[in-house]
């Protein structure tokens, strides 16, 4: 049994003063979630989030990590570090440093790896873009992009997450609908079972893409969907939790 995993990305956005409005409203209920809490902040944020969350059901993590152990990469920051602060996860591979920070497959491989050898739980994020949908491309890219993952972390696999992002419904308010994002969701899992059919069950499969209040019921409803990547909404504390109430 997968214990839904509903996590906040807030990308490039809050202060201290914003953070600690939005931690205080999420706190204020989430004792009466069922699903799994996690909110992963900007890196400036973290001693504020480890401040804030400690004790509480919430947990809190990054949105990259390096690849690297240490050394001379300016601007990057380790696995060890974001353990200092109480890490637990950690996005790699969002969409978002794919096409801007032109992170490839390999890349991301080797920052999941790096992350669970630290004792992080590496969130993958996979996705097609539009085009790349329009031309039947879906499971092909998602294979692609998984593939090297899966190779790189071994007999792991129960201790990741992987979260299916389609790029076309990233912040635009368009959504997969549940039965567009299930499927893919099938391919990952069956991907997995072919590595391990035990662990497979365990991996906790999220959605992200424009997941809101209003459309969070029927995605999560999906038997391969367990939980979600929350983008937007997770700025408000109020429609983070009715997105984890829909669990
Ligand atoms: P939105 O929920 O804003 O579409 O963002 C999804 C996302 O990119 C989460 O990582």
């Amino acid at each position: 049994m997968r214990t839904p995993l509903i996590a906040g990305n807030w990308k490039m956005n809050g202060s201290l003063a914003a953070n600690a409005a939005l931690m205080a409203g999420v706190l204020g209920d989430a004792a009466a979630v069922k699903a799994e809490l996690a909110v992963c902040v900007p890196a400036p944020y973290l001693a504020q989030a480890q401040s804030v969350l400690s004790g509480s059901r919430v947990r809190w993590g990054a949105q990259d990590v390096s690849a690297h152990e240490n050394g001379a990469f300016t601007g990057e920051v380790s696995a060890a570090m974001l353990l200092e602060f109480g890490c637990s996860c950690v996005i790699v591979g969002h969409s978002e440093r794919r096409s801007y920070h032109a992170e490839n497959d390999q890349q991301v491989a080797q920052k999941a790896r790096r992350a669970l050898l630290s004792g992080l739980t590496p969130i993958v994020c996979v996705g097609e873009t539009l085009h790349e949908r329009e031309q039947g491309a879906t499971d092909a890219v998602v294979t692609r992009q998984l593939t090297p993952v899966l190779d790189a972390i071994g007999s792991q696999l129960a201790s990741i997450v992987i979260a299916y992002e389609p790029v076309w419904a990233i912040g635009t308010g368009k959504t997969a609908t549940p039965e567009m994002a299930q499927q893919v969701h099938a391919r990952i899992r069956a991907m997995l079972i072919e590595r391990d059919a035990v662990q497979a069950q365990q991996v906790r499969l999220l959605y992200g893409g424009s997941m809101k209040p209003d459309n969070a019921k029927d995605l999560l409803a999906m038997p391969d969907i367990d939980g979600g990547l929350i983008g937007g909404a997770s700025l408000n504390a109020s429609d983070f939790l009715v997105i984890a109430h829909a669990v």
